[in-house]
């Protein structure tokens, strides 16, 4: 499941793994973490080359159950911090780096591959580039609007107007970065969730499910 921020992909592709009993893989958590390491060594952000030769030192551990998903970098727990707007602000400048980018899309590959049974993972480049032969590619949509208001909701302190623009800052630098840009797959099904609620998009995503699985 692709899509830019704020397009419910979190709710709904966890909603989506307990109603099939599958794992759960959030991507962006990954990066997430990676930036906080980052940032908490002290390297610039500018920084890319250094960025690029330091990528694969820290050690990623990801719980893929849904009910319990979450990231722990060098034995750190860091699923608080990574949601703060440090973060969230440095994101994409650490995921435009294609070192990180390639380290992390290994790691993604290698834990969908030790999960046979199947997985729901959630991110910018899944049907693109992690598992381009996914059976089912799902493209969250929202208006910038609706985008910008459920991240609101989740995020005190923030007003819908900062939202709007700390996101599309965010989707431009996603979507135009050279590494694997946000991008819908060829093959991917298109669900506008601007005008739905989590439980329809969680159902038209079961149904799309059972159509193309
Ligand atoms: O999904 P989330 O908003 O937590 O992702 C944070 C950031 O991580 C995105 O803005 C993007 O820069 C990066 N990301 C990515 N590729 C993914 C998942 C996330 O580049 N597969």
């Amino acid at each position: 499941m692709d899509g830019p921020s704020g397009s419910g992909k979190s709710s709904a592709s966890r909603g989506v793994a307990r109603a099939l009993g599958l794992r759960y893989l959030d991507t962006g958590a990954m990066y997430r973490a990676v930036t906080w390491w980052v940032l908490d060594q002290g390297i610039d952000l500018a920084d890319a080359e250094t960025i690029a030769a330091r990528a694969t030192e820290p050690v990623l551990e990801m719980s893929t159950d849904p009910e319990n998903s979450g990231v722990t970098i060098d034995g750190i727990d860091v699923n608080g911090p990574i949601r703060e707007a440090t973060v969230t602000g440095a994101v994409s400048a650490v995921a435009a780096v294609p070192e990180v980018r390639a380290h992390l899309v290994a790691l993604q590959r290698e834990l969908i591959a030790g999960t046979p049974e199947g997985m729901v993972v959630e991110g910018r480049d899944i049907g693109t580039v992690v598992a381009p032969h996914a059976p089912v590619k799902i493209y969250l949509t929202a208006s910038a609007e609706a985008r910008a208001r459920r991240r609101n909701a989740e995020l005190s302190g923030s007003t819908v107007e900062a939202q709007v623009a700390d996101m599309a800052r965010r989707d431009t630098l996603d979507s135009t970065r050279k590494a694997d840009p946000l991008t819908m797959a060829a093959d991917a099904v298109e669900v506008d969730t601007t005008e739905l609620g989590l439980d329809e998009v969680i159902a038209e995503i079961l149904r799309l499910v059972k159509e193309r699985a």
